[in-house]
Parts: C-alpha cells; sequence; structure tokens
C-alpha cells in the first residue's frame, strides 16, 4: 500500500471548495454545525480528507465515536451482511435473534454483579431518557440529582441534568425535576480545597446540604453521573468523590446512573470507566462509539429494575438491525484487539509528555485523562487560572491550518480523543505538531 503522507494541507483552510460548501450550508441548514474549518469528504482509520484534498489527522474521532476507527472494515463488511438480510426489523414490535445475540454479549462487559437487561435507542439522549424513565418508574420519586459541568443531552429530559454551559439551557425553561450538585474538579475545586488532603469534601455536600436543605432524599429517585466529565472539560475526579457518591446512593436506597456515552468501550483504558473507581452503577447509559460509527444507545439496567409490562417505553429505531450488526462487530473488534490496553499505553505515553509541555508553558494550566481521553486546559496565568479561551480558540484554528482535528470542551479545555486504532506513527506526528502550536500560542502571549 502506498504510505500515506498525513497530516498534508494543501491550501487555506477552510479551502476553496469547503468555503463554498460552508457558505450555502449556513442557509440550509439550522444553526447547529459549530466549525467553519473542513468539509468532510472521506475518512479512513485515523484520517480525514476534506473535499478540497487536504488530509488532516483526527484527535477527536467524531467525539469519541471512532474508537475503533474510521470505515473499520469489519464494522463495514458486518454491515454489507446485514444489508443483505433486513435492515429493519422494528424492535418496538418484533423480536429479532440480533438484538439477543447483541444484548447477551453487551451485558458480560458491563461492570456489576448482577443479572442485566438491555434497551437500544438510537443516541446518548435516548439512553440517558430511558434510564430517566427506569429510575422514576421503579423509585416513584421525583428528582434526579445530576452534577455542575454535567452533559447528559439536549432533549427535554437529558437537557434538565446537562449542566455544562447555560448556553444550552436558555430560554427553556422549564426543566424537569433536577437538582445539581458540585462535581470533583480539583483544578478548580469549588470548595477551594486541596485534592491531597481534601478527602472529597464536594461528595459530603451532598448529603450535608442538598439533603438537609433542599431536596429530601426520599424525593429523588436517581443520582446521574459521568465518570469522567465529557464536554464539560475532561475532568477526571477524586477517586474518593465517586466512591462516596456511589455510597451516598446505596445509604439512601436512590438509583446511581453512569453516564459512559462518552467514556465508554475502551476509550479510557478500561472497557468503562467506572471500573477506574471502587463503585458500581445500578443503571449505565451508552452510545456514540458502541457501533462503530452506526447510530444506536444502549441503556443497561439491573434486570430487577425492568418496567415488567410490554411496550413500557420504546422508539421506532432503536435497536436498528445495521446498528446492531455494527455494534456486534465492534464489540468484538475491541474485544480481540484489546483496545483498552492500547488506550491505556499511547494514552499514558501523551499524558508524560503533556506534562511535560505543562512545565514548559505558562498557558497550559492543566493536564488530565485516562487513557486516550485526554483533557488541556489553557490559562492565561497559572497562578490566577484565568481562563484562556481566545488562546485555546486561537490553538484550535492553528491544529485545523496544520492538519489535526481537534475539539474544545469546557471553557478553555481541549480534548484529545483519536481513534483507539490511531497508528504511533500518527499519534507522535500529531501530538509534535500541537505541542509546537501550544508554544507558538504561548510565546505571543508572553
Ligand atoms: C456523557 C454524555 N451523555 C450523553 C450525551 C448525548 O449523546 P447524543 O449526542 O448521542 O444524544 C453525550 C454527548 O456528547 C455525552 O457526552
Amino acid at each position: 500500500m502506498r504510505k500515506m503522507e498525513a497530516p498534508n494541507v494543501k491550501t487555506d483552510i477552510p479551502g476553496p471548495k469547503s468555503q463554498a460548501i460552508i457558505k450555502e450550508a449556513r442557509k440550509y441548514l439550522v444553526t447547529t454545525t459549530r466549525f467553519d474549518y473542513i468539509v468532510i469528504a472521506k475518512m479512513e482509520n485515523d484520517l480525514i480528507w476534506d473535499i478540497d484534498g487536504n488530509v488532516f489527522i483526527d484527535l477527536a474521532a467524531g467525539i469519541a465515536v471512532a474508537n475503533v476507527g474510521h470505515r473499520n472494515p469489519e464494522i463495514i463488511n458486518a454491515v454489507k451482511a446485514q444489508l443483505e438480510k433486513y435492515t429493519h426489523a422494528g424492535p418496538h414490535d418484533w423480536f429479532d435473534e440480533l438484538q439477543l445475540e447483541y444484548a447477551r454479549k453487551l451485558v458480560k462487559y458491563v461492570p456489576g454483579n448482577f443479572d442485566k437487561k438491555v434497551f437500544f435507542g438510537n443516541s446518548g439522549t435516548e439512553s440517558v431518557e430511558a434510564a430517566i424513565k427506569v429510575a422514576r418508574w421503579n423509585k416513584k420519586r421525583p428528582l434526579i440529582l445530576a452534577f455542575y459541568g454535567a452533559f447528559h443531552g439536549r432533549t427535554m429530559g437529558s437537557l434538565s441534568l446537562t449542566a455544562s454551559k447555560t448556553a444550552h439551557r436558555r430560554y427553556l425553561l422549564p426543566y424537569f425535576l433536577s437538582i445539581h450538585a458540585p462535581y470533583s474538579y480539583c483544578y478548580r475545586c469549588p470548595f477551594n480545597l486541596d485534592p491531597s488532603n481534601c478527602n472529597a469534601a464536594c461528595a459530603d455536600f451532598i448529603e450535608d446540604w442538598i439533603f438537609e436543605k433542599l431536596a429530601p432524599p426520599e424525593d429523588v429517585a436517581a443520582i446521574i453521573m459521568e465518570p469522567i466529565q465529557g464536554e464539560g472539560g475532561y475532568i477526571v475526579p477524586h477517586p474518593l468523590f465517586v466512591e462516596k457518591v456511589a455510597k451516598i446512593a446505596k445509604k439512601y436506597d436512590i438509583l446511581l446512573i453512569i453516564d459512559e456515552v462518552q467514556t465508554g468501550f475502551a476509550r479510557t483504558g478500561k472497557m468503562f470507566a467506572i471500573e477506574h473507581f471502587n463503585a458500581t452503577q445500578d443503571i449505565m447509559t451508552t452510545a456514540k462509539s458502541i457501533a462503530g460509527g452506526f447510530p444506536l444507545g444502549a441503556t443497561i439496567i439491573r434486570a430487577d429494575l425492568d418496567f415488567g409490562y410490554q411496550g413500557a417505553h420504546s422508539s421506532t429505531f432503536g435497536g436498528n438491525a445495521v446498528s446492531l450488526a455494527a455494534a456486534n462487530a465492534t464489540l468484538d473488534y475491541i474485544v480481540k484487539h484489546k483496545l483498552w490496553e492500547r488506550a491505556a499505553k499511547l494514552g499514558g505515553e501523551a499524558l508524560k509528555l503533556l506534562n511535560e509541555l505543562k512545565e514548559e508553558t505558562e498557558i497550559l494550566g492543566d493536564v488530565r485523562g485516562k487513557g486516550l481521553f485526554i483533557g488541556l486546559e489553557f490559562v492565561k496565568n497559572k497562578d490566577t487560572k484565568e481562563y484562556a479561551v481566545k488562546e485555546r480558540d486561537k490553538i484550535t484554528e492553528l491544529a485545523y491550518k496544520r492538519g489535526l482535528v481537534v475539539l474544545p470542551a469546557g471553557k478553555s479545555a481541549l480534548r484529545i480523543a483519536p481513534p483507539l486504532t490511531i497508528t504511533e506513527e500518527h499519534f507522535n506526528r500529531a501530538l509534535e505538531i500541537l505541542a509546537d502550536i501550544i508554544r507558538e500560542v504561548d510565546r505571543k502571549k508572553a
């Protein structure tokens, strides 16, 4: 095979053809797409081509979707085979063997020493909606407790739990009954404590303040938590925080929903990120990378929490046969190649390098992550920790111009979440380019 030179940027970014499409698309498509840098023409494993012929190394994986790489041949073959049989079995009304085969396989990898059942939807937000319903149905309690910085989706139920940016919530009241507690964000501790001796006091806030003054635990059906926050800024919590939250849930007979939509399927160096912590969920929400680039969501619940009547909850396309065939092949691929080990190895090496860069520069304030789920937070000044939003945006722009696809997160962070199948050569090259850009922006600022 011809060796591909990557990245390879030959035009301005966006290139002339991309510019024309972006201009037209802004006229016809509702304003959702965030970046005007590229118009995608083709994707293969860890590379993205735009319609101007530029080649980019992908450090975003379509927001942690392409864990097994873009258009992984094993997934494509499974999809092609399924297309020859049927595409829509109508999982709301009829069974097909694929649903059973995949559910049976999936639950084996979901932590928790109990029987489990699976609900299939089409997306992360649908997984969360199903989790909310299961929790309320079982507990007959109205409230769900979520965390500041959380992202659980944008439909009205999940949006009520999302608290990563007020912009997402503006003008959309009323939300359903939810309350928010501080997340363990040690770099910017909401209580100004030192993580080396804080004993995860942020978790105590739930019991000492929320349950005392605001919401009786008897009214709380579930606590929903990302094991590592994603959109909120790729924030790894204090390990004791997760443990304490799980203990509080148990103590008050509240269900613990762990949202693995972004962190799941080997991305953080374990099959699921909750395995990094001393905690187990009752309900897990998944989506994004589950089906190698095809739309699917799965909510995995403790079997005893099942609704127990037919037709209780559903979605026409949830558990679509083509997506399930893709998910089946994706899980096989992850397990066969132990992708969690690859994520841990490449991520560990990257963290070391990026931590060295943090020492060298003023703007790189915090480097954090697990596996290939790495956040870089930029600050104007390491003492004041003033958010360096413009600098982060400049780094993002330069990254695209030099052939890297990256995504921001939080207020002034950047995420590094490439396909777990990225070649070492491409990953090292991408990190070199990114480090040069960060040094350059750091120098300009100084
Ligand atoms: C943790 C988490 N939960 C839920 C969602 C919503 O997923 P979707 O965009 O598929 O609805 C996201 C999306 O980014 C997410 O990161």
